[in-house]
C-alpha cells in the first residue's frame, strides 16, 4: 500500500503523536518502483512488511447481540494470518445468539482453514480466570465479569497475550463493510512498520462516516468525535502553552496496539476505553507527571493516526448512547491530573450546553482497570491454557 509520511510529528514528553496519516492507495503492487523513502511524501509498505505484522497480530472483535451477517463480514474480511479472538456478550437464553455467533465462525474457519477464538464474557471459567490475575474489581457479585465493550477488550488483549502475539488490534463487529476491515489491518500493520518504539499505537480515522437522511451524505466527523478530540487537544495545550489539532482519534474504537504498549495502560470501563488510552499515556509519558515506567520512557510511545481510504458504515445506537459515550469520555479528561480548573470550567460548562449534566452536576468517576502488566497475567494465562481447547473454534 502507498502512506502518506508522517510529515509533522507533535513531542510531548516521550510520546511521539503524528498527524493524521492518509491512505494514497490499498496497493502498491510486487513490482511497482519502490520511491525513494519520503519522496514525495509517500510510503510504500510492501506486502512482505505487512504479512510480517499480521502473522504476529490478534484482532479482537467485541460483540453484543449484533447480525450474524455483519458478524461473518466482519471476520471474512480481517486477514487470513491474524488470529480472530471473538469476545461475545451477546444472550444465551431463549435464542442462544453466542452458539450461533460460534457455528458461523466455525463454518468460516473451516472453508478457509484458518484457527480463531471465542469466548463468553459470562463464561464462568473466564471470571475465575480474571480474578486468579488479580482482575476481582472486573468481576460483578456473581463472580462474572461485568457488562461492558473496554471489558470484553480486555478479555481479549489477555488471550492475545496467552497466544503469543506481539500485537492486538480490536474492531467492532457491528461494520457493513467488510473491504474496509481488511484495510483497517492493513492501517495497522503500516503504523507498525513505521514505529520507532517497541511501544507504539495506531489509531484509525475514518474517511467518512455515511449517514442516510434523505440521500446519501458523506459525512466525515461524528457528534461525540469532535467534542472529545477538542478537549484531548485542550488537555495537551494547557500544559505545553502551544494550541494544537493534533488529536483526531480521540474515540477510535478501531485501533491497535504493541503489546508491549498493551500491557502497561489501565483500561477505563465501557466507552471511556479509548479516550482513556490517550489521557493515560499522556499522564505517563507527556514528562508533566512523574512516570510509573522510566524504562519505557528512555524508549518514547509512537502513536499514528492513518486515515482510511473506506468509509464506515455502521449500526446507529440513538441519541442516548451518543450522550453516554461523550460523557464518558469527558469524564476521563475532567478528571486526569493533568486537567487544570480552567479546563474543568470549560469541561462541565459544554456538558450543560450539550445537556448532559445540570448546573452543578459534575462527570461521574469512571472505573480504571489495572494494567495487565500489574496484574498476575500468568495466572490468567495458566487458567485459561488448562483448557485453552475449549476456546479454539475448530476444536
Ligand atoms: N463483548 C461485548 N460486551 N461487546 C460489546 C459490549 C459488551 O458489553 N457492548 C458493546 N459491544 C460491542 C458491540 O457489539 C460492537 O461490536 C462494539 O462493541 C462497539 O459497540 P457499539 O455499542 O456499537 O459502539 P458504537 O458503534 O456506538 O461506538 C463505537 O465507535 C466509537 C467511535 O466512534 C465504539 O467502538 C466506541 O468505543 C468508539 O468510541
Amino acid at each position: 500500500m502507498f502512506i502518506e509520511s508522517p510529515r509533522y510529528t507533535e513531542r510531548f514528553g516521550s510520546i511521539r503523536l503524528n498527524h493524521v496519516q492518509k491512505v494514497i492507495a490499498l496497493d502498491s503492487g510486487l513490482k511497482s518502483e519502490l520511491p525513494p523513502h519520503g519522496a514525495m511524501g509517500v510510503i510504500k509498505i510492501n506486502e512482505e512488511t505487512i504479512k510480517h505484522f499480521e502473522d504476529r497480530m490478534a484482532i479482537v472483535i467485541p460483540v453484543k447481540d449484533e447480525k450474524l451477517k455483519l458478524i461473518e463480514g466482519v471476520v471474512s474480511g480481517v486477514p487470513h494470518d491474524c488470529l480472530v479472538i471473538v469476545v461475545s456478550n451477546s444472550q444465551r437464553e431463549k435464542v442462544d445468539r453466542f452458539r450461533m455467533e460460534g457455528d458461523a465462525l466455525n463454518q468460516l474457519c473451516r472453508f478457509t482453514v484458518r484457527e480463531a477464538l471465542i469466548a463468553h464474557q459470562k463464561d464462568p471459567a473466564i471470571g475465575e480466570a480474571m480474578g486468579e490475575a488479580g482482575y476481582d474489581d472486573l468481576l460483578g457479585t456473581d463472580g462474572l465479569v461485568r457488562d461492558g465493550k473496554s471489558e470484553a477488550m480486555l478479555i481479549g488483549l489477555l488471550m492475545a497475550k496467552a497466544a503469543g502475539k506481539e500485537y492486538v488490534g480490536f474492531i467492532d463487529a457491528d461494520n457493513y463493510f467488510p473491504g474496509a476491515v481488511l484495510e483497517y489491518v492493513r492501517n495497522y500493520t503500516a503504523g507498525f512498520s513505521l514505529a520507532q518504539s517497541p511501544y507504539s499505537m495506531v489509531r484509525i480515522l475514518w474517511q467518512y462516516k455515511p449517514k442516510i437522511s434523505g440521500g446519501l451524505f458523506f459525512k466525515k466527523w461524528g457528534r461525540v468525535s469532535e467534542v472529545t478530540n477538542k478537549y484531548l487537544n485542550d488537555l495537551i495545550s494547557t500544559r505545553t502553552g502551544f494550541e494544537t489539532e493534533v488529536v483526531k482519534t480521540g474515540n477510535a474504537g478501531e485501533h491497535a496496539m504493541s503489546m508491549k504498549l498493551a500491557e502497561i495502560l489501565p483500561y477505563a470501563s465501557g466507552y471511556a476505553v479509548e479516550p482513556q488510552e490517550l489521557v493515560s499515556i499522556f499522564e505517563d509519558f507527556g514528562g508533566i507527571l512523574p512516570t510509573k515506567n522510566p524504562k519505557v520512557m528512555d524508549q518514547g510511545i509512537d502513536i499514528f493516526q492513518i486515515e482510511t481510504r473506506n468509509p464506515h458504515l455502521h449500526e446507529e445506537k440513538g441519541d442516548e448512547h451518543v450522550q453516554e459515550m461523550l460523557l464518558a469520555a469527558m469524564s476521563t479528561i475532567y478528571h486526569s491530573p493533568l486537567c487544570g480548573a480552567e479546563l474543568k470550567r470549560v469541561i462541565l460548562a459544554e456538558l450543560v450546553k450539550q445537556g448532559i449534566l445540570k448546573d452543578g452536576e459534575e462527570p461521574p468517576h469512571i472505573h480504571i482497570a489495572t494494567p495487565p502488566k500489574k496484574v498476575n497475567i500468568n495466572k490468567f494465562i495458566n487458567t485459561i491454557q488448562r483448557d485453552f481447547d475449549k476456546y479454539h473454534v475448530l476444536r
